[in-house]
């Protein structure tokens, strides 16, 4: 019998793995008590009346004795920052529950806690799939929270944004010079411009341009260092030396020179800086609130993304002065 696969598996894989889905954790609790439970994205909504959903599982799990018997499993939809849990979970046989807060459903199941959503299911049935076994189970309760999804795709975890349908898909207007107003450097500056105007007036008030406010900043996160290790650090942020600017803080009483030649925040400007702190804390807030759907945090991975690929080897503001 020719046994040659007509299809090559591998290319299989990652054809399947171009349908995103997000990441579910399925659990149960066998005879004896112990609570079980997997890693699935196979999990998928059957039917709204009655309310039904299913998932596959792998024969070769070590879970497929027990959830085979079992009469009620839940299914835990994973939350953005649930990675480490989708982790812990698709890891075969060790004790996944340790250490974990876990109240019982339905039946003993044991539920997990900041999911975005939790269904408690009745199994009902069981159906052969190949080297998966299919379970379809009639939900008996749920709940949710207003939390993003963990996502996964091409055999990897993501997060999702979500398009708003108010924003055209993609700005191309033209303007002279065939520049579009989707031009990078537009974007990223316009974005700079935009979140600085909540902080800048405050910086004002307080007696500090804006690139004092960065200096100032900069000094509330390590304090006593050299202008030189701060021209360093701040290079590129900064495109004017940072002399100048603690001369005219030192005469406002923002700062001082120790006997070491370490530029140090005066008790009155640490004061002023760590409420400035907090304000532009409580302005990023503000701001990232109006995203919904956790796109603060997706926002802040791709400028983390951006900022280390196009990184032509400046020194970390924080770590290395
Ligand atoms: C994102 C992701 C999705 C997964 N989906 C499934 C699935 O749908 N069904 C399955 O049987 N295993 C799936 N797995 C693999 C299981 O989580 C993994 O094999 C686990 O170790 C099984 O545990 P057990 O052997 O203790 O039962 C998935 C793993 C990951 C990381």
């Amino acid at each position: 019998m020719d046994t040659t696969p007509l299809l090559d598996p591998k290319a299989f894989r990652a054809a399947l793995g171009s349908f995103a889905t997000g990441v579910t954790v399925i659990t149960t609790r066998a005879a004896d008590g112990t609570p079980v439970g997997l890693t699935a994205n196979s999990f998928n909504s059957v039917s709204l009346d009655p309310p039904m959903v299913l998932w596959s599982l792998a024969k070769k799990s070590l879970s497929l004795p027990v959830f085979s018997a079992s009469r009620h499993w839940a299914v835990h939809v994973l939350a953005a920052e649930q990675e480490a849990l989708s982790g812990r979970f698709a890891r075969s046989g060790e004790d996944k529950f340790s250490g974990l807060e876990i109240e019982a459903g339905l039946g003993g199941v044991p539920l997990l806690s900041g999911c975005a959503a939790r269904f408690q299911c009745r199994s009902s049935f069981q159906h052969e799939g190949g080297d998966h076994l299919i379970f379809v189970g009639e939900v008996t309760a749920f709940d949710r929270a207003e939390r993003a999804p963990l996502v996964f795709h091409a055999g990897q975890y993501a997060l999702a944004a979500q398009r708003d349908p108010r924003l055209p898909q993609a700005r191309s207007a033209r303007v002279a010079g065939g520049l579009g107003e989707d031009l990078l450097g537009y974007l990223l500056g316009r974005a700079y411009f935009q979140f600085h105007l909540g902080v800048r007036d405050k910086a004002q008030a307080a007696g500090l341009t804006e690139v004092q406010w960065i200096v100032a900043a900069a000094l509330t996160v390590r304090d006593g260092v050299t202008s030189a290790d701060l021209d360093a650090a701040l290079g590129y942020v900064l495109d004017v030396p940072v002399t100048p600017l603690l001369k005219a803080m030192q005469s406002s009483d923002w700062v001082h020179l120790d006997a070491a030649g370490h530029w140090r925040l005066t008790d009155s400007g640490r004061d002023r800086s760590l409420h400035l702190l907090a304000a532009a804390k409580a302005h990023e807030g503000d701001l990232l609130a109006r995203f919904g759907y956790n796109e603060g945090a997706l926002l802040k991975l791709q400028l983390q993304k951006f900022i280390a690929v196009t990184n032509p080897g400046l020194p970390d503001l924080w770590h290395e002065v």
